[in-house]
């Protein structure tokens, strides 16, 4: 594998959390471009406070301790940089033309239209005083999955075996993402390359344009997604008000005609 930021790499049988286990060692100094993988999670960590759950040795659990040089307000960029880069690497490992969906989900797209995810991410931060002194970027994406799913969940989520209809070597797809992750945040953190990154995301971003369902804490409503502000966040134009969505679900119902 080429050199890249990303030179620690452990990878264990089974722990709590990989983003918990990123975020001690980001608190106790650990140097940017640390890289823990799991083959199992015990007490894995989903996003809205979820859990996330993966069969042993059936996914690529991990997180990547980052010390970004990009600002507050754009934190948002490593997490849309770890989707375009697993875009990217499961195509070109396996084949399989995934897309995305805000935030920072992968899926894919059924040709009747239906949609099923393939990975989530969650970023958490170690915060010291007001300070982001690191961001922990924590991605599960479900490579080699049984063939029976329980119901609930073969509604709402595949795998990448699934979709290609062999087994997938998760070596493979960790040192494509890793090398490719490494290049987009060398785009981010050069200021004269970072709107070529912008444009690369918003092409592969599926929800512009979309119908969508969005489902926040407090409330549930049908809206046209329109398009990503300067820091992430979802603009969806509801009846007559243009809403800013911060965190949230969101369904995709149809491209908006
Ligand atoms: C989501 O809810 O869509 C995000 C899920 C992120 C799960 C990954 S698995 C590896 C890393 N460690 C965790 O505890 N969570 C993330």
């Amino acid at each position: 594998m080429p050199r890249t930021r990303f030179d620690k790499i452990e990878w264990v049988a089974e722990t709590g959390s990989t983003n918990q286990d990123a975020l001690a060692a980001a608190a106790a100094g650990a140097q940017e471009g640390l890289v823990l993988l799991a083959d199992y999670q015990t007490a894995g960590r989903g996003r809205l406070n979820r859990t996330w759950e993966a069969p042993r040795g059936a996914s690529v659990l991990v997180s990547v301790l980052l010390r970004p040089s990009v600002g507050p307000n754009e934190l948002f960029l490593l997490t849309a940089a770890c989707a375009v880069a697993a875009r990217q690497a499961v195509a070109e490992v396996t084949g399989v033309e995934l897309a995305l969906k805000w935030p920072n989900d992968l899926i894919w797209v059924a040709p009747d239209g239906g949609t099923r995810k393939v990975a989530g991410i969650l970023a958490e931060s170690h915060v010291v005083g007001s300070n982001v002194d690191a961001v922990v970027v924590g991605m599960g994406l479900n490579v080699n999955w049984p063939a029976d799913l329980p119901d609930d969940l073969a509604a709402i989520a595949t795998a990448l075996n699934h979709l290609s209809g062999k087994d997938i070597d998760r070596n493979d797809i960790v040192v494509a993402w890793l090398r490719h992750y490494d290049e987009l945040l060398q785009l981010i953190e050069n200021s004269s390359t970072r709107a070529q990154f912008l444009e690369l995301y918003a092409a592969q971003l599926m929800t512009l344009g979309q119908t969508v369902r969005v489902e926040t804490a407090n409330e549930t409503f049908i809206g046209v997604a329109k398009q990503l502000t300067a820091n992430g966040h979802l603009l969806v134009q509801y009846e007559n008000e243009e809403r800013e969505i911060t965190v949230a679900d969101v369904v995709h119902l149809r491209p908006h005609e």
